[in-house]
């Protein structure tokens, strides 16, 4: 089983990425031949960016998947510009992606509308780069939140289309996406997903906030006006806090309704502000720790490029070959 996802390297990592992704990548780490996770810098260039602020993100975000668990002994974790073959394969696989397919997508929609001076070509080509990501591992599975389900169909047709042109090389992926958590809120606007370019800074947890921070956005929460711990559609707020609180405490939704019902929306929101500590507290610890030994990183980031490259060169090997491209620079004589 070839489990395959990739995580921007934006900094701080919020709670929805940590409930949505990072518990699936960690399930995939026990299940993966072998699992490989990977920081998507090049995917970061498809807007603006800084680029001497880039290196350090790419080390923030290292050190948060180590610190929730991601053990690059039983996982390859690296680097995508420190593998090539992804930027390469992006453009082969341009040729059977349908230019109609990419201007449906969501993602390029929102982030295009957002970009104040350069709408990049390389956000219209992200979806393909993304595609790339996942069909270099001849990947089976993709544990990702459901904002990524549009990207891996779009993965699953140019594997199709590329198997139908040049002959059956490539891998259909599946996503795998939580049935809980799948779609963490913004704690101040819940009609909007947690983001961190988009929403609120209020409204956002961070892996790596303190316990006492998390508990004051949790009560700052915008809800309803109501009283009712219930899941409902014109109770976004109460509905995204019922949702997280059953995640970090493993229980089902419908037992925190039966746990919280007939007391106030104070009690409730204490309860998963604390709740939500807990389940941080451990990662954020362990954070500190991994972040402040950068060689260390960039070692295991190093090793983690080369077992991702002994994978991914037999597979471009065989793409050349389906292709008709390139044979006397992989094969010299
Ligand atoms: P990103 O930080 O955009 O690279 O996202 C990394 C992973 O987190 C992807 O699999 C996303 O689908 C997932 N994700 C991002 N935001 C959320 C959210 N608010 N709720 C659940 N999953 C999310
Ligand atoms: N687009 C994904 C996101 O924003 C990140 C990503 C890049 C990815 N390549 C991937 C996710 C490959 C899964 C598989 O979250």
């Amino acid at each position: 089983m070839r489990i395959f996802s990739g995580i921007q390297p934006t900094g701080r990592k919020h709670l929805g990425n940590y409930i949505g992704a990072i518990r699936g990548y960690l399930d995939g780490q026990e299940r993966g031949d072998p699992a490989v996770y990977c920081i998507v810098d090049l995917h970061a260039t498809s807007v603006a960016y800084e680029p001497t602020a880039l290196p350090a993100y790419v080390l923030d975000t290292a050190a948060m998947l180590m610190a929730a668990g991601l053990d690059p002994e039983r996982c390859v974790l690296f680097r995508q510009s420190d593998v090539a073959e992804h930027s390469e394969l992006c453009w082969l696989l341009a040729s059977v992606t349908a230019y109609g397919d990419l201007q449906r997508m969501h993602q390029f929609k929102e982030k295009s509308a957002r970009e104040q001076e350069l709408v990049r070509t390389s956000l219209f080509l992200y979806p393909v780069l993304q595609a790339a990501d996942i069909l270099l591992y001849k990947t089976d599975e993709v544990p990702v939140g459901d904002d990524q389900r549009q990207h891996v169909e779009l993965a699953r047709e140019i594997a199709r289309r590329f198997n139908a042109t040049y002959g059956e090389v490539l891998v259909e992926p599946e996503h795998v996406i939580p049935t809980s958590g799948a779609r963490i809120m913004d704690l101040q606007e819940p009609e909007a997903k947690m983001s961190t370019t988009g929403g609120t800074e209020q409204g956002r947890i961070y892996i790596d906030d303190e316990p006492g921070a998390i508990v004051k956005k949790v009560k700052r929460a915008q809800t309803d006006s109501g009283s009712e711990i219930a899941r409902a559609r014109e109770k976004a707020g109460i509905s995204n806090l019922i949702e997280v609180y059953a995640v970090a405490r493993g229980v089902a939704p419908e037992e925190v309704e039966r746990e919280f019902g007939g007391q106030g929306y104070g009690a409730f929101k204490q309860a998963v502000g604390e709740a939500i500590a807990d389940l941080l507290a451990p990662v954020r610890e362990r954070y500190r720790e991994l972040r402040a030994d950068e060689s260390e990183l960039e070692r295991t980031l190093a090793a983690g490029a080369d077992r991702a490259r002994e994978i991914a060169v037999p597979v471009m090997d065989e793409v050349h070959e389906a292709m008709g491209l390139g044979r006397s620079v992989r094969h010299p004589r």
